[in-house]
């Protein structure tokens, strides 16, 4: 594909190292939210368990539209990412580490998922040596934390204390929507539908709009309003 208007795209890795943090589910329902919104989208799936291939694969099998396209692990990695005119998603993990750093060495921004615990948080502060280590000498992208998975317990304070911790961690930028605990991740990634498209009102959908909107104000979202 040749960029035709020679405005660079938007790239947006979404990475983590450990496992089962949301890095699919989040990277297939920000690619349709975009898509909804009007924005060209392509996505990248670098990770060899290929989540977002499968789950694309199904949206098409089903006939829903639009379809999210999806690519694989390419040559020139870091030159094809930065082909695309609109809006990039690249999905990535600790199983393809090479990976990992071209796309994050090309990225505008590397948001991360992270699930309410005293090892993810761990993670995440690894997570951002390798990304210091792969912006060495070279531009640094925009590095935004959200927590996934948070218990939609009221007593439990999980959430909470990982936020105050990412939140004190130089160099990101905590957004301060999470996304909680809800089952309907789980049907999105099996039937291929984003969450949105399988229920117009719910407190998911709300709180990944709000999500959403705040990673992607040009899309006519609110403004980002980090802690
Ligand atoms: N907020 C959430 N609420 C409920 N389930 C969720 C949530 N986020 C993700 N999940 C579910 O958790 C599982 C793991 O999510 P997903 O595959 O997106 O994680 P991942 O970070 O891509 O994992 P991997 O590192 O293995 O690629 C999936 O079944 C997904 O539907
Ligand atoms: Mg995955």
């Amino acid at each position: 594909m040749k960029n035709t208007n020679n405005k660079k795209g938007l790239i947006t890795v979404i990475a983590n190292l450990k496992g089962g943090s949301g890095k699919s589910t989040v990277a297939f329902n920000l690619g349709l939210w975009l898509q909804k919104k009007g924005q060209p989208v392509v996505a990248y799936d670098l990770d060899p368990q290929c989540t977002l291939t499968d789950v694309a694969e199904v949206r098409r099998e089903e006939g829903y539209a639009p379809p999210l396209v999806v690519y694989q692990q390419r040559d020139n990695l870091r030159e094809q990412l930065q082909i695309h005119p609109g809006q990039v998603l690249v999905d990535v993990g600790a199983a393809n580490m090479a990976a990992m750093k071209d796309a994050i060495a090309v990225a505008d921004r590397v948001v991360v998922p992270v699930p309410p615990s005293q090892p993810d948080v761990w993670a995440t502060q690894r997570f951002l040596h390798i990304v210091e280590e792969a912006t060495a000498g070279s531009h640094k992208p925009e590095l935004l934390v959200f927590v996934n998975r948070a218990d939609t317990h009221c007593a439990v304070r999980e959430s909470d204390e990982t936020e105050a911790v990412l939140g004190q961690l130089e160099g990101i930028s905590l957004i301060p929507h999470r996304l909680y605990q809800r089952t309907i991740y789980r049907r999105s990634l099996s039937e291929g539908l984003a969450i949105h498209e399988l229920s117009r009102r719910s407190k998911a959908v709300a709180e990944f709009d709000a999500l959403a909107k705040a990673l992607f104000p040009q899309t006519g979202g609110t403004k980002l309003n980090m802690h």
